[in-house]
């Protein structure tokens, strides 16, 4: 019989030294998307970020096309941050991340297709949200919810022709093949998204916090039009988020009530979230191993989530 992928138990979902664990093993190792260059479009001007309480700034220095500077809000050092030929700016937020190439290296052909640095900077909203971090970036990777969760959005969108393609630390959406030209969904490991659609563009970060069910949730909208024609976009745009945030409260009050303990992952539908899923799992479980090995463990919380998955894992009991 085919064996099934299954997903992260829900005690992942719900613990505090699991998301410290996390925080060693996936965020201060990664890449994250800032924004197009059109963000810092004002000299001087520092745009906040706080990714896994880690401050940082971005600010550009100089009229100089791409010469924005990204630092530590509270020591001031530079983090290494990296523009694309096409716009995007990225940053880590430690030391401890690879190079970009290393990190996303099959990523420049694909963004290389959209120029970002035509589409104007127009909003940015925050706000929290009772889930987990991976409880939104599980909706996020597939598109089963879309047709009963987002019915505006699947009228442009028919989730029958949705397919996720996974690369290294980044995954494509494809909702339309026929709509090449609207329409580009990208996903990059751990908490970061780009979206093309509707005559605009967004990105959201999902944002951890110290607890391990709250999360906030930041987005920065993107348009060439002002007034009326933005607005109509924004609302479109803002529906759609606000059926997955629900739908992402609903689903951690499940994962905290200790009736479900993991699933089966769809192995078509579900790519995506099988595809995150084990990166998470592994970089999670390399940490927890380096540690253990350095030191003597004292984190008895945090080896019971690894002892829980290893003894329903079939590949390791
Ligand atoms: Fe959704």
């Amino acid at each position: 019989m085919a064996s099934f992928t299954r997903t992260l138990p829900a005690s992942w979902y719900c613990s505090s030294p699991l998301y410290q664990l996390e925080r060693r093993a996936v965020f201060l190792k990664a890449w994250y998307l800032l924004g197009p260059v059109t963000r810092f479009q004002v000299v001087g001007e520092e745009v906040g970020y706080e990714v896994a309480q880690v401050s940082l700034t971005a600010c550009r220095m100089s009229e100089t096309p791409g010469d924005i500077k990204v630092y530590d809000g509270k020591t001031g050092l530079e983090f290494k941050a990296y523009i694309t030929e096409t716009g995007l700016l990225f940053s880590t937020i430690s030391d401890e991340a690879p190079s970009f190439d290393e990190f996303f290296p099959d990523l420049k052909p694909l963004i290389g297709t959209v120029d970002f640095t035509k589409l104007p900077y127009r909003r940015s909203i925050k706000y929290e949200g009772n889930f987990n971090w991976k409880t939104m970036v599980d909706g996020y990777q597939e598109c089963l919810h879309c047709q009963y969760t987002h019915p505006s959005f699947s009228v442009y969108y028919p989730p029958t022709f949705y397919t996720v393609y996974n690369h290294k630390n980044f995954s494509q959406h494809v909702a339309d093949p026929k709509k090449a030209d609207d329409g580009l969904f990208l996903y990059f490991f751990p908490n970061c998204t780009l979206n093309v659609y509707g005559g605009g563009m967004s990105s959201f970060r999902v944002c951890p916090t110290e607890k391990p069910g709250v999360t906030r949730m930041e987005f920065d909208y993107y348009h060439q039009e002002t007034g009326e024609k933005f607005e109509e976009y924004f609302k479109f745009v803002r529906q759609v988020a606000m059926e997955d945030y629900e739908l992402c409260e609903k689903a951690q009050e499940n994962l905290e009530r200790g009736i479900y303990a993991e699933g089966i992952l769809n192995p078509v539908k579900e790519t995506g979230v099988a595809f995150y899923q084990q990166r998470v799992l592994d970089l999670v479980c390399a940490q927890h191993e380096a540690e253990t090995e350095s030191t003597t463990d004292t984190h008895y919380e945090t080896n019971n989530h690894m002892r829980q998955w290893k003894l329903v894992d079939p590949a390791t009991s």
